[in-house]
């Protein structure tokens, strides 16, 4: 085997790639992908049930009607058409969203990256929720950012603590660059930000003079309930940043998102795109146009939502029936994602190892979601991309590493 020299480039590297991390989902996502695992872990959208059809209709279309300029670059901020359709997937949001302040990227995570290059110099203070979207971690340490996380509840972000956060910066004379939420069936959390929580820190960023990126790739994926008012919808200050994505709605694959934000950030935020990768892929956006022309874009969301409805009643239920009495977890009323708590003395990174040698079943390990590394007693569930026989099962051998390891702490203790 040969010997790698990893030390031969350390002199060339930027001083800033020393505080890189890498998204913890992405380092599991090899492990996951082993048949024999039941991977519990990947937040990845359940494109089986995508029709091959549609897309066979849809591609075949595009290279017959439309090849030359689908194989074409195409403007940094999309095409007009892209433009027009994610606006109709933001109204049925009830969000009423201008075409002239849309700017699609390569996904909503690109989102993130061009936010946070554009507006963060190192050291610059940024608020997130703890626990927070691990993807966005490489971002914020990327660009040196000083994250701080305040805490939230099954209600979201918990505004008390954000209050008290931005009043510990300000008499340091700081102020944070934005507030980074994720208010619809949170990312790891599984939980969204209440009505009265939404009015409360729009108001409050507004009257501190921060601006919020709101980050909702979730939002349409709602199994009961009714539609809460994105934070893009009730500021009228122009104090917002949203970022969306296809990812959900259609799939990863396609890596098209968008972000909204006031003109004068969205030209710092194309000058960021230019320098990424110069404009989005103009076949991947002919095929979503396409799409959106000739189907029902909001019956595929259905359809899938249902899925995942009942995937998430097969977790809720496995929880119920096989997790010890001392984890709690989140009830997600949509999304993809459950957030358990265990005793303060398990480390789910431990557990990991253990959970996918002994067991052969993976989660995120809460560590990923905090920025300093603490939050080791948690961990992420996902019931998206699992059949509901399988959850269960996996819920069962994950229940009984838990358990074992429970058993072997209190022997140890006596
Ligand atoms: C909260 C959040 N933001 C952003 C993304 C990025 O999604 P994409 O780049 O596929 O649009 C994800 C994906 O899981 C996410 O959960």
């Amino acid at each position: 085997m040969t010997r790698i020299d990893f030390d031969r480039y350390e002199s060339f590297y930027a001083r800033r790639t020393g505080g890189l991390r890498s998204s913890v989902m992405r380092d599991l996502m090899a492990v996951t992908a082993r048949p024999e695992i039941i991977s519990l872990a990947g937040g990845l959208p359940n494109t089986e049930s995508f029709p091959a059809m549609t897309l066979a209709k849809i591609t075949h279309d595009v290279a017959m009607e439309d090849c030359a300029a689908a194989l074409q670059y195409g403007p940094t901020e999309g095409l007009e058409e892209t433009k027009r359709n994610i606006v109709k997937v933001m109204e049925s949001e009830g969000t009423l969203a201008d075409s002239d302040d849309i700017l699609v990227t390569t996904g909503g995570q690109q989102g993130i990256d061009l936010v946070t290059r554009t507006l963060v110099d190192p050291g610059d203070p940024v608020i997130a929720e703890a626990p927070t979207y691990p993807g966005a971690v490489p971002s914020f340490s990327s660009f040196e950012a000083d994250v701080i996380q305040v805490p939230l509840d099954d209600d979201g972000i918990r505004i008390d603590l954000l209050e008290e956060a931005l009043d510990r910066l300000e008499a340091g004379e700081r102020r944070p660059k934005f507030i980074y939420v994720i208010p619809n069936f949170h990312n790891p959390a599984g939980v969204s930000l209440s009505r009265e929580r939404r009015l409360e820190l729009v108001a409050l960023a507004r009257s501190r003079g921060v601006m919020i990126l709101e980050d909702n790739p979730y939002g349409q994926l709602r199994f009961e309930g009714e539609p809460l008012p994105t934070l893009y919808s009730l500021d009228d200050d122009d104090n917002v940043i949203y970022l969306g994505t296809f990812s959900k709605i259609i799939s990863p694959g396609i890596r098209l998102g968008w972000l909204v934000a006031p003109p004068p950030v969205l030209q710092k935020l194309n000058l960021g795109k230019q320098a990424a990768d110069l404009c989005p892929s103009t076949l991947a956006q002919k095929i979503v146009n396409r799409y959106f022309r000739d189907f029902h874009w909001r019956d595929y969301v259905e359809k899938t939502t249902a899925i995942y409805r009942r995937r998430r009643d097969a977790m809720l239920a496995a929880l119920a029936e096989y997790f010890p009495p001392e984890a709690e977890w989140t009830q997600p009323r949509g999304g993809f994602y459950i957030w358990v708590t265990l005793p303060e003395y398990l480390d789910t990174t431990d557990l990991l190892a253990l959970a996918i040698e002994q067991e052969q079943v993976a989660f995120v390990p809460g560590a990923g979601a905090y920025m300093d590394g603490s939050g080791a007693n948690h961990m992420r569930l996902a019931f998206c991309a699992v059949a509901e026989d399988r959850i269960e099962e996996g819920i069962k051998r994950l229940a009984k590493v838990i358990k074992e390891q429970m058993a072997l702490y209190r022997a140890l203790k006596g």
